[in-house]
């Protein structure tokens, strides 16, 4: 349905619980960890889609007039979009933010047709509205694993994992960061990003499920070869499938590499009030992906019970 963002606008309620409208950051304490600035508060945001394209397989990338959000994400945050095609569902659609561009107002965000929101998505064009709330969750570096800017990293993205991945390359590269990526996906032709990284990154190594393209297999097999060649980093960054970062995760941190994942759950409320997105953690307690992550220190998930 085609619709100005004027108009848009206009439809838009208060969030007052997220604080909408409200641009100022705000820096709690739990958030003073990492090197990157403080998150600022979520808003709800009326945005237009500016295009819409099939890049392959099931994947496709949309642009989204959304001038708050492109001011305000950092690496690893997300939003939480609703479609007006599904208005009377209280539920929306968390996708992790691809690329911002603030200088348009705009934001890209990569997204694989799953279900009836996805494929919803999917047959959007250009000019027609949505809303979204964001910019959401904990971004890297935030988990506390880190306090300043690495000398060296490794990001190793699975899939659409790679999303959120990719301006951390280039947050990490500009900050004088050595960063090396790996980029994975089920084969040549859906490896996300890989342009991206290889213009910042001082290597990618690729893996393929098929082995269409550099080594056959999950996103763990270079992993542990750069680990067994004695490679070590002072931050790593996992995100993909969980049995793929279980497998990433778990060698990064018995090598002692301070590493964060992003931990995609299935998310109903995207506020920290329903607790869907419970990702259990070896102390016993449970922190909930949207708020608490979805960026979390790795050596505290308890992987086994995931
Ligand atoms: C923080 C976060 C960031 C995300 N970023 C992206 C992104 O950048 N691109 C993207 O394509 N997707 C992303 N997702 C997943 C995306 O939200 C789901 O694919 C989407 O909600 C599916 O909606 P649907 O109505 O099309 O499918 P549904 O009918 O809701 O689901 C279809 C199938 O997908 C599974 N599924 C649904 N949601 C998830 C999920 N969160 N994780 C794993 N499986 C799921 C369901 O169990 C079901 O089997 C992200 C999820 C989270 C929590
Ligand atoms: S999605 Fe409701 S608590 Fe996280």
């Amino acid at each position: 349905m085609p619709g100005s963002l004027d108009g848009l606008r206009s439809q838009m309620t208060a969030f007052s619980d997220l604080g909408a409208g409200d641009l100022g950051t705000s820096m709690s304490d739990e958030y003073e960890c990492g090197w990157l600035p403080g998150r600022a508060r979520p808003v709800l945001e009326a945005c237009l889609v500016t295009a819409n394209t099939h890049l392959a397989g099931k994947n496709f990338m949309m642009t989204l007039a959304a001038p708050l959000t492109a001011q305000m994400a950092l690496p690893g945050q997300f939003v939480n979009l609703r479609l007006l095609q599904e208005r009377d569902s209280v539920l929306r659609v968390p996708i992790s933010i691809y690329q911002t561009h603030p200088e348009t107002g705009r934001i890209d965000l990569v997204y694989q047709v799953l279900g009836n929101s996805t494929n919803l998505m999917s047959r959007m064009e250009a000019g027609e509205g949505a809303d979204l709330v964001g910019p959401l969750g904990r971004a890297w570096t935030q988990s506390g694993v880190i306090a300043g800017v690495p000398k060296t990293a490794l990001l190793v993205g699975g899939g659409l994992g790679m999303a959120p991945l990719a301006t951390l390359a280039e947050v990490l590269a500009a900050a004088g960061t050595k960063v090396d990526v790996i980029v994975a996906a089920a084969t040549k032709k859906l490896l996300l990003a890989r342009r991206r990284a290889e213009a910042v990154a001082s290597q990618v190594l690729i893996a393929t499920d098929d082995g269409s393209e550099g080594d056959h297999g999950f996103a763990s097999v270079p992993l542990e070869r750069l680990l067994e060649k004695g490679r070590r980093y002072e931050y790593a960054a996992v995100c993909g499938p969980t049995p793929m970062m279980r497998a990433c995760a778990k060698p990064l941190v018995a090598a002692g590499i301070p590493t964060e994942v992003s931990m995609e759950r299935l998310m109903a409320c995207g506020v920290g009030a329903c607790l869907s997105c419970i990702v259990p953690q070896r102390s016993g307690e449970s922190l909930r992906a949207c708020v608490d992550g979805p960026v979390m220190d790795a050596s505290e998930v308890a992987w086994d019970e995931l």
